[in-house]
């Protein structure tokens, strides 16, 4: 088969990494890719979300499977573009998407089908939203509703930071017509859990959770990123907890894709706040999560190529996902200021001298007449498996001595857990 995977970063280098394993595969492309998958993969020069490009591409090689790593494209309709042409992807369509790409979207069907999350209230107008804020305890949480680079939630200690964080997306417009509207919403608090899963239809079936380290700062502190660390799998969705989510949310989750007509072929990727006995949906994403992927692919012993075609023709069933009983832990190594700015261009050194038992994942990298190269504000995702997380943190802490660029910085806490 002939594979193109969409996307640049470290999620896409791991599913190169995963689909290259599988017998089923000739010949595997990457648009655009990264030095990480141009190892694994032919790099194709197209943005992912040039959306005619890729389908003409696409059409022109005579792709027999795409997958889709991040949302934009998603969200762009690319799958119902590939569909059209007869072309198999796997992904939502555009109006699926918007369970990620619209906070208030999907804070309506969670609410419609008795979905858990926190409450909420949107609004378009900057006077209306800022009247209803006292009707929120502190701290409380706004999202501008689109996707706005990851960037658009906001969590307010006081009501003077609200008002301004009001102002600047409803009135003066910071994310454009991303901001258009907004949400407020209660604040939960607990410890948060990504549970990625496959949707075929209306079935839903997960894979094993992972434990995602989105602040730049060690002790979670400091900016929101995308992910700096990861670990799988995370120990507060114990199997009871699995089971409970199971035969709950994720019936719930499933009445809404049929009724709402939202049924797709691809990844939804639920992320949960869990507090004790209280478990709450803070958001949907539509496609494998950055760095979740990396630390679940690692335990996926399974081909991926059959799960993706079983998941397109209706036919996956829990017990072909099969996992290594191991645990991952994977450490993003990024450049110094990221995530607001930072340089790119630097040699990057040791990846040879590492262990063997090291995965590493590249997540901003590029190859420059042959010199491996930092090309972004996540540069590496340094990952290994281990009998337990402790024993799978040391390995990768100890390896990531060796690896060196200029501007490297790494949360030193990632899966450490007291
Ligand atoms: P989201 O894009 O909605 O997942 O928000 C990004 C991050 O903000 C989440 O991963 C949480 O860490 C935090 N967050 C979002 N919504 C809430 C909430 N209602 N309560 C507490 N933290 C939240
Ligand atoms: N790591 C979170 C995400 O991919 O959205």
């Amino acid at each position: 088969m002939k594979i193109l995977v969409i996307g640049s970063g470290g999620r896409e280098h791991a599913l190169c990494w995963k689909i290259s394993q599988s017998k089923k595969v000739k010949e595997i492309f990457c648009a655009p890719g990264n030095g990480g998958t141009s190892e694994l993969a032919k790099n194709i020069d197209i943005a992912a979300n040039d959306v005619d490009g890729l389908l003409e591409f696409a059409l022109k090689e005579k792709i027999d499977l795409t997958v889709v790593g991040p949302e934009e494209p998603l969200t762009l309709g690319i799958v119902d573009r590939f569909k059209e042409k007869g072309l198999k992807i796997f992904g939502p369509g555009k109006k699926a998407s918007q369970l990620e790409a619209s906070k208030k979207f999907s804070k309506e069907i969670m609410n419609k089908y008795n979905i858990p999350t926190a409450k909420y209230k949107s609004f378009t107008d900057f006077k209306a939203a800022k009247e209803a804020l006292k009707e929120f305890n502190l701290p409380l949480v706004i999202k501008a509703d689109g996707l706005c680079l990851g960037k658009g939630v906001f969590i307010c200690q006081t009501y003077s930071h609200a008002e301004k964080v009001l102002k600047d997306i409803l009135e003066d417009r910071c994310f454009g017509d991303e901001g258009e509207k907004i949400i407020i919403e209660g604040f939960l608090k607990g410890i948060e859990a990504s549970l990625l899963c496959f949707v075929s239809g209306d079935k839903i079936i997960p894979m094993e959770s992972a434990k995602d380290y989105k602040k730049i700062e060690e002790g979670d502190e400091g900016l929101n990123t995308g992910g700096v660390g990861v670990y799988s799998p995370n120990e507060v969705v114990t199997k009871e907890l699995e089971e409970e989510i199971k035969n709950g949310i994720l019936k719930n989750i499933s009445r809404a894709l049929r009724e709402e007509d939202l049924q797709y072929e691809g990844i939804l990727f639920i992320g949960f706040m869990i507090d004790g006995k209280d478990t709450n949906i803070l958001e949907f994403n539509v496609r494998f999560g950055d760095p979740e992927t990396q630390s679940i692919l690692l335990r996926l012993r399974s081909d991926l190529v059959d799960i993706l075609l079983k998941t397109i023709d209706k036919s996956l069933e829990e017990e072909d996902l099969i996992w290594d009983e191991r645990a991952s832990v994977c450490v993003v190594t990024t450049s110094l200021g990221y995530p607001l700015k930072y340089e790119k261009g630097f040699g990057i050194d040791g990846l040879d001298d590492l262990d063997e038992s090291i995965i590493v994942f590249h997540n901003g990298t590029k190859y420059v007449d042959n010199k491996l190269k930092t090309n972004g504000g996540r540069v590496l995702t340094v990952s290994a498996l281990g009998k337990d997380i402790n024993v799978a943190r040391e390995k990768v802490y100890e390896e990531l001595k060796k690896v060196s660029y200029k501007n490297i910085y790494y949360r030193g806490d990632v899966a450490k857990i007291n």
